[in-house]
């Protein structure tokens, strides 16, 4: 039996005094792509700033690789292949889109360079006429694009991403849905958070709903569309 990529269990995690996670249990293999549902303030971001050790406090059992992250610095969690593309783009005003992409290998060091530069033009084609323009130049959606771009040029293994279409434009959304498709091609391992499910749905093979901090629900689309109470009482239409 091969083990899970990312194996998550009994993960509490809490901001100051306040328990935002519950006990969650999560796991995402080798080459899957897992969505990640629940509405505002479900806990999607803290779930995902835990697994990096990059936010709130949290205890339980977290495994990447094979390994133990407990006790490993956000740093060396990034080294490991385990890379957060988070809400807030964080894209350099002053800096070319090719220098923002390259500074995720900066967060990834001692990785080896198994992605170049040209597979990012080549799996987000949007992006290469932009190469030399600056930072602050961009759409939002563009910059969207180039904090993705960031994250996969890290190297991840497991590239977790916060809400990646969320406020794009519909054709900016259907960009990043075939740029994804590309990645996956590519091998990588997704975890994403989202509210747009026709996004998510085209995306990925399985679905972990969160409410108030617990899972709520875990299961493929197919299990999802079963029970179509989930999305009234989890999801805000
Ligand atoms: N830095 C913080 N300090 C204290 N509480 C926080 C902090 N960040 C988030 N929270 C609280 O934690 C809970 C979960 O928030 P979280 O940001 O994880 O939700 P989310 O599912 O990502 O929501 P959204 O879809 O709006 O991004 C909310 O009640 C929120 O108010
Ligand atoms: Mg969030």
């Amino acid at each position: 039996m091969t083990e899970p990529l990312l194996n998550v269990s009994g993960l509490d995690a809490w901001y100051g005094g306040s328990h935002i996670l519950h006990s969650v249990a999560l796991n995402v293999d080798e080459g899957e792509s897992i969505a990640l549902l629940g509405r505002n303030g479900a806990g999607k971001s803290t779930l995902l700033k835990a697994l990096l050790d990059a936010g709130p406090r949290s205890s339980g059992l977290i495994e990447f690789g094979g390994q133990s992250l407990t006790g490993m610095s956000t740093e060396n969690r990034a080294r490991a292949g385990l890379m957060l593309v988070p809400e807030d783009r964080r894209i350099y005003p002053d800096i070319t889109v090719t220098e923002n992409i390259a500074l995720g290998r900066i967060a990834a060091r001692g990785r080896g360079a198994s992605v170049s530069m040209e597979d990012i033009w080549q799996s987000f084609p949007l992006l290469e006429p932009l190469k030399d323009r600056g930072g602050g130049q961009l759409s939002g959606g563009q910059q969207q694009l180039v904090a993705v771009a960031r994250g996969v040029f890290g190297c991840a293994r497991l590239l977790c991403l916060d809400e990646p279409v969320e406020g794009l434009a519909p054709v900016v959304v259907d960009e990043m849905a075939r740029d994804i498709a590309r990645l996956r091609k590519m091998g990588l391992s997704l975890l994403i958070a989202e509210q747009n499910l026709a996004f998510v749905r085209a995306c990925t093979e399985r679905v972990f709903l969160i409410d108030s901090g617990v899972i709520v629900f875990s299961g493929n689309w197919q299990d999802f569309d079963a029970d179509p109470t989930l999305k009234d009482r989890y999801l805000a239409v």
